[in-house]
């Protein structure tokens, strides 16, 4: 596996400007990292072989772009609405537990996320880009940022940020890089159902946890640049345990998704 592993990396050191490939140790790593990282390369190293689609410039309608299946079970996007922007978000779902009640459930609170831009990734090649969402996981956010905002391990830019400015209130901030100004949405959680089986069976945290919900949100007033609607899919990981037993009081669980 590590050899394809390199094999790709070179093809894409070749083909892209340097990217910066933090390390990642495969001694140490789970077969599951090992397996989501080398379907990322191996699928990217086939796109080049095939069409060196990395090599032009690629074609980004956003109108072609279909849903993926299993949205199918979410309220679609509102009529008169375009789709604007997709990105691979990579951050963690925080949780708090109560000492107390340790078979209770974890308690949902708040997300924080790097957002990366995949719209042109999606519209291109949607499989590699829900590889890349899988293998993203397996590095660290802080990597990301020491490889100058670019996602690792690719070298998708940054384009946004998404944390909770309040209990209620997710805020997606498009607006936070030169080169992706759509502005920002505050929005609340319309609809969620749980990731498709055969997703979220390829689809799991570094803990084996499953994937969070797909989830459909809608704005919240203070909406700017027209965006009214966000969709979460290809979820990786992210859930928290049953329940609070042996957990602290606050903790995070680290997840992707587009
Ligand atoms: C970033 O997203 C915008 C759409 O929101 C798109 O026009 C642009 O081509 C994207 N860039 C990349 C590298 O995907
Ligand atoms: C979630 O946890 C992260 C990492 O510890 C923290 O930076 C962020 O403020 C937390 N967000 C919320 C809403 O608690
Ligand atoms: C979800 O959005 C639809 C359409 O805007 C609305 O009719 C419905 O009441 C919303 N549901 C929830 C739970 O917010």
């Amino acid at each position: 596996m590590l050899p394809s592993l390199l094999f790709a990396s070179a093809l894409v050191a070749s083909t892209r400007a340097a990217p910066a490939y933090p390390k990642f140790d495969a001694a140490s790593s789970a077969p599951d990292d090992i397996r989501a990282l080398s379907d990322y390369f191996n699928l990217l190293a086939s796109k080049v072989h095939d069409s060196r689609i990395l090599d032009v410039a690629p074609v980004c309608d956003l109108s072609q772009v279909p849903q993926p299946a299993g949205a199918a079970d979410l309220p679609s996007p509102s009529a008169g609405l375009s789709l604007r922007h997709i990105a691979i978000g990579r951050g963690t779902q925080n949780y708090t537990c109560d000492g107390a009640t340790p078979d209770a459930a974890p308690q949902a609170a708040g997300a924080v996320a790097m957002l990366f831009n995949a719209s042109c990734l999606v519209a291109t090649s949607a499989d590699l880009a829900a590889a890349l969402t899988r293998a993203a996981l397996r590095f660290d956010v802080a990597q990301s940022r020491a490889a100058g905002e670019r996602l690792v391990p690719s070298d998708l830019p940054l384009s946004g940020l998404h944390f909770f400015a309040d209990a209620t209130t997710a805020l997606f901030k498009l607006d936070v890089s030169p080169a992706v100004q759509l502005g920002e949405l505050p929005c609340g959680k319309n609809a969620s159902v749980p990731a498709p089986p055969a997703d979220a069976a390829a689809s799991r945290g570094l803990q084996g946890e499953p994937p969070v919900p797909w989830l459909k949100l809608t704005a919240k007033p203070g909406a700017t640049g027209g965006l009214q609607e966000v969709f979460r899919f290809q979820t990786v990981g992210g859930s928290p345990p049953a329940t609070c037993r042996g957990m602290p009081e606050e903790f995070q669980v680290d997840y992707a998704a587009q």
